[in-house]
């Protein structure tokens, strides 16, 4: 397997808005970043992945350019952007930049030029089609509700909106705006920023004709992902935009992907493809959600979770490479959904870390998850903020006349803002966050939930990923090593080893509140042991043949 910087890398991911305010108005913003940087390198990660800092009207948090050339006056100027660029680089930081290319904003030029008339010359930047029988030109459902089509006066037609009406998609099929984005790119890249992590790039080739979604419980608007998934000229993008662009860059790419699966992803990820380094699948964040999607909750079982993990490390092993996540700023925090965030915060916010970093792929960090930040639960739907949450919510209580109590109880599993609550510094007003109103509210357990606490205490979750993320860096084997799940069917503990040469490992972690007896399988040959890490006190000595576990216990041994 070929080895490279960005399979050795941890990544750590920054959602600016909600990261360090150092200005007091209640947003976070790059000088905050550059003031946590020494904080960042004692953490011992490689690379930042910041989420956009473009000029944007913020329907979606950023996700919604109206210029990609220019910073959000909220997070700075550029001359802040280089600052922090440069302050990395001296740390030996690397740096990779948010690429939001399915859509722009609809206040970005190229939009407000292309809703004049039919033959303005960035029509074709977008996707615009006429009403059909006096209705939206298909049945397409918006990932945040409603329909994916807005009329627009202008011109008596429809424009396609995967997510926001406030984020048109972009018209891949147009070679001028391929030209647009790919010197977009290069602009960014000839600042020195190391790579890119690309917004629902599978998203950007529809199938022509763009046919009507499967319907079948009929509802007004259905998932059209079967139209726009991987689509039929998404590998060609792919490859021109690596050839007129990433090729000629020493920089890492993940592409996030929802609807990839590991043949698929091969495809994106194989070295001799020159398409990307990685994906973001989602099938492991889509294990708890019932045949109505995200909000419908579902518990999750250990089985699929290990089904899963265990089909992704095997996939793509020797032909692609992992991104390794649990949670970002689209997804719950971890510890709140596959741990336990009360009596085993610390315990299981450790357990899950070692299950994530252990494996085979890159691991990324989302702020906040060092420190094992929590869910957080607003009393009423007027104190958050996420356009999706607040869509499904207008859309379900607000429309639909459902149960208010129990679509809060989704939204407290599963809303993004539970993610975006401004991270939780020390134990001062605003968590030390900002001096001004903090723009979505700060998770009330901060008090004891905190970076300065984490960063004095020693046993503390933060002390444990400095010790994984050092780990990695001294053994190659938990990068490269192959996987291979044991004790398969065990109901509580997921088990599994790495081999390299004649190296092995054997992580043992258990996923209760109960003490499972873990046993060795047979043929898992060793004749003496090392212990790498752990969550609870362990006599190194201790036999290993079988283990009785505690609570969200995770050891790590070496085998010899
Ligand atoms: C995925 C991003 O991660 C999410 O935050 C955003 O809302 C959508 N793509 C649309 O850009």
């Amino acid at each position: 397997m070929k080895k490279t910087w960005w399979k050795d890398s941890t990544v750590y991911q920054i959602y600016p808005r909600s990261f360090n305010d150092s200005n007091g108005d209640g947003i976070g913003d790059i000088n905050g970043i550059i003031e946590k940087l020494d904080y960042l390198k004692d953490l011992g990660i490689d690379v930042i992945w910041l989420s956009p800092v473009y000029k944007s009207p913020n329907d979606d948090n950023g996700y919604d350019i109206s210029d990609y050339k220019k910073i959000m006056d909220e997070f700075g100027t550029m001359e802040d952007w280089e600052r922090l660029l440069d302050e990395m680089h001296q740390r030996g930081l690397k740096l990779i930049m948010d690429l939001v290319v399915n859509h722009s904003s609809d206040e970005h030029p190229w939009f407000q030029e292309s809703r004049k008339s039919k033959d303005n010359p960035y029509r074709d930047y977008f996707i615009w089609r006429p009403g059909k029988d006096g209705a939206e030109p298909n049945n397409w459902e918006s990932c945040f509700s409603g329909s994916a089509w807005q009329y627009d006066e202008a011109t008596g037609e429809y424009y396609l909106h995967l997510f926001s009406k406030k984020q048109p998609d972009l018209n891949w099929e147009n070679p001028k705006l391929r030209e647009e984005v790919y010197d977009m790119m290069k602009f960014w890249l000839d600042k020195g920023i190391d790579g890119f992590r690309m917004d629902v790039i599978n998203f950007i080739s529809k199938v022509p004709g763009l046919p009507e979604a499967h319907n079948p419980s009929g509802k007004t608007y259905a998932w059209g992902g079967d139209y726009f998934m991987n689509g039929p000229r998404i590998h060609e993008y792919m490859q021109e935009m690596n050839k007129e662009v990433l090729s000629h860059y020493d920089v890492m790419t993940v592409g996030e992907m929802p609807g990839v699966d590991t043949e698929e992803a091969a495809l994106y990820t194989a070295d001799e493809r020159d398409e990307l380094n990685m994906v973001f699948q989602f099938e492991h964040v889509d294990l708890d959600a019932g045949p109505g999607g995200k909000w419908d909750l579902k518990p999750l079982e250990l089985k699929d979770l290990k089904a899963t993990f265990t089909k992704w490390q095997k996939g793509l092993e020797g032909k692609g490479w992992n991104s390794l996540y649990l949670n970002n700023h689209d997804q719950p925090r971890m510890v709140s959904r596959f741990g336990n965030d009360k009596e085993y915060r610390v315990e299981s916010a450790k357990m899950l870390a070692t299950f994530l970093h252990m494996m085979q792929g890159t691991p990324y960090v989302y702020q906040g998850e060092e420190i094992g930040m929590t869910n957080v639960q607003f009393e009423t739907i007027e104190e958050y903020q996420d356009i999706e949450t607040l869509n499904m919510y207008h859309e379900k209580v607000i429309d639909g006349g459902e149960d208010p109590g129990q679509v809060m109880e989704s939204i407290y599993v599963k809303g993004r803002d539970n993610a975006r609550t401004p991270i939780q510094w020390d134990d001062s007003e605003n968590a030390g966050f900002t001096e001004g109103t903090p723009w979505l509210k700060v998770n009330p357990n901060y008090k004891e939930i905190n970076a300065k606490q984490a960063v004095e205490d020693p046993v503390s979750v933060y002390h444990y990923y400095k010790k994984l993320i050092q780990l990695r860096k001294e053994n190659e084997i938990i990068v490269y090593g192959s996987y291979d799940l044991i004790l398969e069917d065990h109901p509580q503990i997921y088990a599994y080893t790495r081999t390299l040469g004649d190296e092995k490992l054997v992580v043992i972690l258990n996923f209760s509140g109960d003490r499972p007896v873990f046993e060795m399988p047979e043929h898992v040959a060793y004749e003496a042991h090392e212990l790498l890490i752990n969550n609870y006190e362990v006599d190194d000595q201790e036999q290993i043949q079988s283990i009785e576990l505690k609570p969200y216990e995770a050891r790590v041994y070496r085998l010899k």
